[in-house]
């Protein structure tokens, strides 16, 4: 059996799905140069029959990707199929992950298909999606509550049919570790023709197992485990990378096989993730939280400075903290900065863009002694806009003082026009949102707020996540500066240019 095992990561299929973690195509192929970076091996690039926009991302994934294997996901549908080939034909290497669900209850009340169909459908699509790669992986859905009998029966026609890896996904989080990992082991002994496929395993979160029950599969036999970075995906999340890949490298005593993972790129793109979506990394999330290394209690810290091992299993460098942290200040140059957007994954198109970002680098480094990495991550989101982005913040000014009431006077530029308003509030965020929303009128609901430091020290940059939501649809917003007040309004206008889109997307599942 091999010794290698693949990690297929789908932060930007899986982990797009979770409401609110919708990304752009510049995101997108950012996120995918961070995990190409990293070596991971697949990339899920996304859906493409979901909308143009998703076609789009997939195909721009392709074309900007080289190391790494692109994937694109297609329900076992003609339309489906032949769309992701499309998407994908730009691709140095390509795969099309095609699926149909198996479990008794999906079969029944979702596809109304008798068993038989759901083969017939399976094997057909395999077969069309061979057409445009030899590399087609096949997934039955809900397999964690699908009957092992009729498993058997489906992935031996899919391979059979030409499928060359066989993804096993426990798509509602339902299995426990010891009956998963039977389940792989079961599976590969049964399956006359299973010598010919690539046993896969794709884990979701809701009883906080999926990397327990991922990894417990891998023990079986599993070589290939699809994850997100930061866990991040539907509901609970799928199978966190960062954990597969430091679990399997850190307990090779126990592991018959290893990742090829650049393991110092992993905080570089949780970091990324984390900033592009908004979904805030947890202070003791493992591998990377805040805290993940920090040692507070004095014994610790005593048995760590005497031999780092009494309390530490891995070296915190292992996984980039500390590493690659190259800190710029206001006398650095143009192309030293350019150097390390491009190291950290950003390539300007046109030098107008690099001019925009380096001019905000600058007038940062006026107000800030030291440009961390996160610094220059949040230059860029703050810059990148939209492709039909309709409001522009084009001045803000706030005033706050103890005992009288906080107002803001906001100029917008909303569809090339300029417009301007006062409005009081209980605090300065308060009233700068409020205006912002009397002028744009979205009647939008404020889901969540927070604000957090991007990097240590009292002149950090504050970031501000923002959750909106309206008649269900649900996005995101970010804005950094070193007014907080300034990174609320940013980060509720990015939020409102989402929301002011309408998005005809199809959910792969539903
Ligand atoms: O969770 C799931 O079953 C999926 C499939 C599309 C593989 O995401
Ligand atoms: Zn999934």
């Amino acid at each position: 059996m091999s010794d290698k095992l693949i990690i297929f990561d789908t932060t930007l299929r899986d982990g797009e799905q979770s409401p609110g973690a919708s990304m752009t195509k510049d995101e997108k192929v950012r996120i995918a140069k961070s995990l190409e970076r990293m070596r991971v091996d697949i990339i899920e690039a996304g859906f493409p029959i979901a909308s143009v926009g998703d076609f789009e991302s997939v195909q721009a994934v392709a074309n900007a990707v080289t190391e790494s294997r692109v994937c694109g996901l297609a329900r076992a549908l003609d339309n489906d199929i032949d769309r992701a080939g499309e998407a994908l034909k730009g691709a140095n290497a390509s795969r099309i992950h095609t699926f149909i669900a198996t479990s008794p209850i999906h079969m029944e009340m979702k596809l109304r298909m008798t068993p038989d169909q759901v083969i017939e459908n399976a094997v057909k699509a395999v077969k069309r999606a061979r057409r445009y790669t030899d590399d087609v992986e096949f997934s039955p859905e809900d397999a964690g509550r699908s009957e092992p009998d009729f498993l058997c029966r489906i992935l031996e026609a899919v391979v059979d049919a030409g499928a060359t890896t066989l993804n096993i996904p426990d798509t509602v989080g339902y299995n426990l570790p010891t009956q998963f990992g039977q389940l792989i082991y079961n599976l590969r002994e049964r399956i006359p023709n299973s010598d010919k496929a690539v046993f896969s395993v794709h884990c979701h979160n809701d009883l906080g197992l999926a990397v327990a029950n991922s990894l417990s599969a891998v023990l079986n036999g599993a070589r290939q485990v699809e994850c997100t970075i930061n866990g991040l995906g539907e509901r609970a999340g799928n199978a966190a990378l960062e954990e597969i890949v430091m679990a399997v490298h850190t307990r090779q005593d126990m592991f018959s096989c290893d990742t090829n993972i650049d393991t110092t790129q992993i905080l570089a793109a949780s970091r990324l993730v984390s900033g592009i979506t908004g979904f805030a990394v947890q202070p003791n999330k493992a591998i990377v939280g805040a805290n993940a290394f920090a040692h507070e209690s004095g014994i610790h810290q005593d048995g760590v400075l005497k031999n780092r091992e009494t309390y530490e299993i891995m070296r915190a460098e292992d996984v980039g903290w500390n590493a690659n942290r190259m800190v710029m200040g206001k006398h650095s140059g143009r192309n030293a900065f350019k150097d390390r957007l491009k190291q950290l994954g950003t390539e300007f198109e046109t030098e107008a863009e690099l001019n925009e970002v380096f001019r905000k680098f600058k007038a940062l480094a006026d107000k800030k002694h030291e440009i961390f990495d996160e610094d220059l991550q949040a230059l860029v989101s703050d810059t990148v806009t939209l492709d039909n982005d309709r409001i522009a913040l084009t001045s803000l000014k706030v005033c706050s003082e103890t005992g009288e009431t906080p107002v803001a006077s906001v100029t917008l530029c909303i569809d090339e026009e300029e417009k301007q308003v006062e409005m009081a509030g209980s605090g300065p965020v308060d009233a700068a949102l409020r205006a912002i929303e009397e002028l744009v009128q979205s009647k939008a609901e404020l889901q969540l707020y927070s604000v957090n430091n991007i990097t240590k020290g009292m002149d950090s940059q504050g970031e501000v996540n923002v959750r909106l939501e309206k008649g269900g649809r649900i996005v995101s917003g970010q804005g950094a500066d070193t007014d907080i007040v300034i990174a609320s309004a940013k980060a509720y206008i990015n939020a409102l240019n989402k929301i002011l889109v309408s998005v005809d997307r199809a959910h792969p599942q539903v």
